[in-house]
């Protein structure tokens, strides 16, 4: 029997994304066309710019993630069309919003309104079907730093998050600081390979039992640093920053596992990319007994498969949403504030 599918697009950003998931949580095709280059020598992303680029990118994109899936446009088969409504860019927004509703109104089908962030919670589940109830999901990504118990699908508990820059922003901001251009957190992570990350003892910001995070120490810490002496050694700047960084969001992710006995720590979001971060969280996991789940590459970044993901639940508990529902870039992840 052929299962169901759903089509998914995420355009909240500067990603122009389109994914097509079947009703097991299967990925039949995850397509991603990054803005990247069209934003870099700018330093960040211009969100007049972006919109732009999801009008022109928006159809070849979902015809490709279709084809690759064995699907054409104008016979998908698709139970639902799922589409991030937020938080992101309006403007962004806006363009996979429109795009959605008009497919699911053509094909007849419901159309599902997606937080981006409950993507990033559900991207794990793509690729790992033995994560068990509770887990802790660190969500780290240029606009985000939380802790989240997930209890179930839907059940969630703000553990943390960061009082001031989120992690994937103070890279940024470093990066830029250093010369080492956008986006930084890659650049970083690279040239970190290189320094020696005991050279400089940058600030751990808020040790102890609270769980909230706080980057814009380190960062005020690196640009002092840099000051005093300008011929210091980049290399060894960027492996002490990330040191620093990782070091607070292992720690608290582990305390975090305890304090819910989890079953499992879950990474998400671009930071989730992170080699350092990777590298310590399996460690530490296994020093507490618990499950590491990693997601690849393509899913911590933003993509359409986890809006896909993120889909099937929300198509599974409340069917279609009504097509009034409009963007909302600061649309908020309800959850309980554990
Ligand atoms: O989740 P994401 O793709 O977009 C949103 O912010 O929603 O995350 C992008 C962020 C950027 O700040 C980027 O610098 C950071 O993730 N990032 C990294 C790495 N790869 C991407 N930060 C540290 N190390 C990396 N390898
Ligand atoms: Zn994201």
């Amino acid at each position: 029997m052929t299962k169901e599918m759903i089509l998914a697009i995420e355009t909240s950003c500067d990603e122009t994304a389109a994914a097509v998931v079947d009703e097991d949580l299967h990925v039949l095709s995850s397509v991603v066309s990054s803005q990247i280059d069209l934003h870099a020598s700018f330093g960040g992303v211009v969100p007049e710019i972006a919109g732009r680029a999801h009008v022109e990118l928006l159809e070849p994109v979902v015809q490709e993630a279709l084809e690759q899936a064995g699907r054409s446009i104008r016979d998908p088969g698709v139970v639902a069309v799922a589409v991030t409504t937020g938080p992101g860019l309006v403007g962004s927004l806006l363009v996979g919003l429109s795009g959605a509703k008009a497919m699911a109104y053509a094909w007849g089908v419901p159309f599902l309104s997606i937080n981006h962030l409950e993507g990033h919670l559900f991207a794990a589940q793509l690729e790992s079907d033995s994560l068990v109830f509770p887990y802790v999901t660190l969500l780290v990504s240029g606009g985000h730093t939380m802790l989240i118990g997930v209890h179930g699908p839907g059940e969630y508990r703000l553990m943390g998050e960061t009082i001031d820059d989120a992690a994937g922003e103070a890279y940024d901001k470093v990066a830029r600081y250093l010369g080492l251009g956008y986006p930084g957190g890659p650049a970083i992570d690279k040239l970190a390979a290189q320094g020696d990350p005991t050279a400089f003892r940058f600030p751990r910001a808020l040790p102890g039992e609270n769980l909230d995070f706080s980057f814009s120490g380190v960062k005020t810490s690196v640009v002092r640093a840099v000051d005093r002496s300008p011929e210091i050694n980049v290399a060894d700047v960027a492996a002490s920053f990330q040191a620093a960084v990782v070091d607070v969001l292992v720690a608290k992710s582990m305390q975090a596992v305890e304090r819910i006995d989890a079953t499992a720590i879950v990474l998400g979001g671009g930071v989730a990319a992170n080699s350092l971060l990777r590298e310590r969280t399996t460690t530490a996991a296994l020093e507490h007994g618990v499950q590491c789940a990693l997601p690849s590459l393509a899913m911590c970044t933003d993509n359409a498969a986890m809006i896909g993901a993120a889909g099937w639940h929300r198509f599974r508990v409340h069917g279609g949403d009504d097509f009034s529902i409009g963007a909302n870039p600061s649309l908020v992840l309800e959850m309980e504030r554990a």
